[in-house]
């Protein structure tokens, strides 16, 4: 991606300021320390960077930013240690470029700080560009959200809401209803913006916090329903209504 390429040179950049002050980075905590403030690190992720990032251990799929696997591939190539992402991550988190321009859809500063960002970036220089899943206790960090398990209706109501962690996915990619009038309802504790659509039948207003509802007729038949903000339905923010 054009974005990707266009960052590398900072990568690059960094690598020798990074490097100088690795022995710092490294501190004296010991391995199980480490470990733990990682998975806060991966639940903090998840939760403010994973809409915009792809990071495959962390499972996030947002599509605003680098997919950062990919942008930190070429920097342990070229000799970036994970220490030197480290370091990387957490000056991006403090001054990411052009922070503050409205409406610039570039990284939006003040994210994280302190030793949330220090956690966060701890876990992301440990994931990217690694094969594999999370091990330990960070494979249990963050539930896994979405699941299989059909929500159904009840009373006409629909209630779908979308993952509180953050993920760009339902409470689940599946839903039943009776036919006739249904409230279709969407509660999001994210943070994140996310709408429900249904098209031919209604959407609601995209929101951060809060839920939401249209109403509609449904005859028999199967619905899909999705998020529209950009790339959400991509990520998977999308799942299968059957009415009967
Ligand atoms: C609203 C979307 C958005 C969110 C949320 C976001 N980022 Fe970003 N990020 C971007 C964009 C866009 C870029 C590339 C341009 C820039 O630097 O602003 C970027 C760049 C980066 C880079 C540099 C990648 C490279 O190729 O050099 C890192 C590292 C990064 N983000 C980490 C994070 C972390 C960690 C968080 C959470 C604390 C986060 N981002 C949250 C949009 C976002």
């Amino acid at each position: 991606m054009q974005r990707t390429a266009r960052s590398r040179p900072i990568v690059r950049g960094l690598a020798a300021v990074v490097a100088a002050l690795s022995p710092f980075a490294l501190g004296a905590c010991s391995v199980k320390e480490r470990e733990s403030d990682q998975v806060a690190g991966k639940q903090a992720f998840v939760q403010k960077c994973g809409s915009c990032h792809v990071l495959n251990r962390a499972g996030t799929k947002g599509v605003t930013g680098p997919n950062l696997d990919e942008a930190f591939r070429q920097g342990l190539a070229d000799g970036l240690g994970r220490d030197g992402i480290d370091g990387v991550v957490r000056k991006q988190i403090a001054y990411p470029s052009m922070a503050g321009v409205k409406g610039s859809g570039l990284m939006p500063a003040d994210l994280a700080e302190g030793k949330e960002a220090d956690a966060i970036a701890a876990y992301v220089a440990n994931a990217v560009a690694k094969p594999g899943e999370d091990e330990g206790l960070l494979a249990s960090a963050v539930k896994a959200p979405g699941s299989d398990k059909p929500i159904a209706a009840e009373g006409g109501t629909l209630t779908m809401p979308a993952d509180p962690g953050g993920a760009l996915l339902y409470a689940s990619t599946a839903a039943t209803a009776e036919a006739g009038p249904l409230e279709v309802a969407m509660p999001n504790e994210s943070g994140v913006p996310h709408n429900i659509v249904i098209d031919g039948k209604g959407e609601t207003e995209v929101i951060e916090e809060g839920s939401v509802s249209f109403e509609a007729d449904f005859a028999a038949g199967e619905f899909v329903y999705y998020c529209s903000v950009p790339g959400h339905r991509q990520a998977g923010m999308e799942g299968k209504l059957t009415v009967k």
